[in-house]
């Protein structure tokens, strides 16, 4: 049987999904409810000083039958006096001591830091969890996405924070930067022991377009909030594999993002995090995905022949290149299995207008459309609109002799440096009906 066990700079919790600092863990009852249902840790909800929120608070965007597709809030850190967290937080880790518990910490001082740190090891913490993500609220008081967002801040009150700290301290960072491994590469530089990622994004959800005001609306009004689950996954995933790919940095990574099943939770690990957390998919669907996320995770790692997850920690890294080393010979064409096709066309529309006009329709008979050979560049699209599953499949068609990438045609010459180079890569798209179609429609 595969071992779930994870670590996260020697956090230990028996699988490696934790809930994320947010309303899910926002009291001990909560807290005791997941674990007893089987969740591996809790980064509890932000400490500091309590404040007050708004009524309302969240708002979502559907798509097409996906409920909170995204998700976004204006909440700020715990309401809750720090005194009843704690007294909570040291019931929890009485009664689990095996499950990870990590206090989600927000100051400002360097007093505070030293007293806030010392107070939640105290509750029996097992790691300190620095919010400098919060793009909303507390940034305008100067905590939160404001430290993110300022590397030697950043740095600066991460070392404070080490100046106490006996357990390790994870830096959390904001995705509302330009390159995220500037505040990562802080977090080292101030003694950080692991970072996580991502805090939200900022963001409006739209805007009440018969009383004019954006979403969520607090009395006729709004404000900036911060975007979470499944639609920010491809955003978070980036920022993951760029942390764990910068030589700068390091440090493990506790991944948060979108993840809401097992298989985003693996596809995190195989980017290099150590181990994952989970919001939004807790607030839609309750402590009981935990059921899904570990058996599939263990089915999974069956499957695959994995022991443990180091066994496949990073293992996708290595494949994650820059453009330029990518093997430009390397040539895909689309095939349409006519037995699948149900004739709905939207390839023909989306590969006429919006790639390479590589569809063609039969002038009579059957509606199946058919590929243009020559046409076509390989660009997936029509696989991508095509609404039955394995319909549309993209098939290799160079035989694998000859690897040659844009590093390689720099090198040998062969790449086009001039605006009409004939060693562009679209002289070959020849096939387009242009002649006529001016010769129909351009009256000249
Ligand atoms: C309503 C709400 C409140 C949140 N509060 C906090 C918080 O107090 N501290 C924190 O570090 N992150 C907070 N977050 C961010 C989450 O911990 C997490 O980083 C983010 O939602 C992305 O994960 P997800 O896509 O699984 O939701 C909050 C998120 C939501 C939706
Ligand atoms: S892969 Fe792109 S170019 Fe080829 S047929 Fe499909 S949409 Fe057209
Ligand atoms: S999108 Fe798929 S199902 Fe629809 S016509 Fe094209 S191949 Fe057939």
């Amino acid at each position: 049987m595969p071992d779930l066990t994870a670590s996260l700079a020697g956090i230990r919790s028996p699988n490696p999904f934790w809930l994320a600092s947010a309303p899910p863990t926002n009291s001990g009852y909560q807290v005791m409810k997941a674990f007893d249902a089987g969740w591996g840790g809790a980064v509890w909800k932000t400490m500091g000083i309590p404040v007050i929120n708004s009524s309302s608070r969240y708002g979502a965007i559907p798509y097409k039958g996906h409920r909170m597709m995204g998700f976004n809030n204006i909440e700020l850190i715990s309401d809750r006096p720090l005194a009843d967290n704690l007294r909570e937080m040291e019931a929890v880790k009485k009664r689990f001591p095996d499950q990870a518990l990590v206090a989600s910490l927000m100051v400002q001082s360097r007093q505070e830091w030293h007293q806030i740190a010392k107070d939640a090891e105290n509750a029996g913490a097992d790691g300190l969890e620095l919010n400098f993500g919060c793009p909303h609220g507390m940034c305008e008081r100067g905590m939160g996405s404001a430290v993110g967002q300022e590397p030697a801040i950043l740095q600066l009150i991460t070392s404070w924070v080490k100046e106490v700290a006996t357990v390790p301290v994870i830096v959390k960072l904001t995705p509302n930067v330009t390159d995220i491994t500037e505040p990562a590469v802080a977090a080292a530089r101030g003694g950080a022991d692991a970072i996580s990622l991502i805090n939200t994004i900022q963001s409006l959800m739209g805007v009440d377009i018969d009383h004019f005001v954006a979403y969520p609306v607090v009395d006729g009004r709004s404000t900036n909030g911060g975007y979470c689950g499944p639609a920010v996954k491809p955003i978070a995933q980036n920022m993951v594999r760029n942390c764990a790919q910068h030589p700068g940095v390091r440090l493990p990574i506790s991944a948060i993002g979108g993840i809401e099943t097992w298989r985003d939770a693996v596809e995190y690990l195989l980017l290099g995090a150590s181990n994952v957390q989970i919001c939004t998919a807790v607030m839609h669907y309750g402590f009981g995905i935990i059921r899904e996320l570990t058996t599939g995770l263990e089915d999974y790692m069956r499957r695959k022949g994995f022991q443990q997850l180091d066994d496949f920690i990073g293992k996708a890294l290595p494949n994650i290149v820059t453009w330029e080393q990518l093997n430009l010979r390397y040539e895909v064409k689309a095939r349409i299995d006519p037995n699948k096709c149900i004739q709905c066309q939207l390839c023909y529309t989306a590969c006429e207008d919006g790639a390479h006009q590589a569809i063609g329709l039969p002038a009579s008979g059957h509606r199946t459309p058919y590929i243009i050979e020559e046409n076509c560049v390989g660009c997936n699209l029509c696989s991508l609109v095509c609404p039955v599953e394995g319909c549309i499949t993209m098939v290799r068609t160079d035989d694998g002799a000859v690897c040659e990438t844009w590093n390689d045609y720099v090198t040998t010459g062969k790449a086009p440096d001039s605006f009409n180079d004939t060693r562009a890569g679209g002289l070959s798209h020849r096939v387009t009906p242009w002649e006529s179609y001016v010769e129909k429609n351009v009256k000249t």
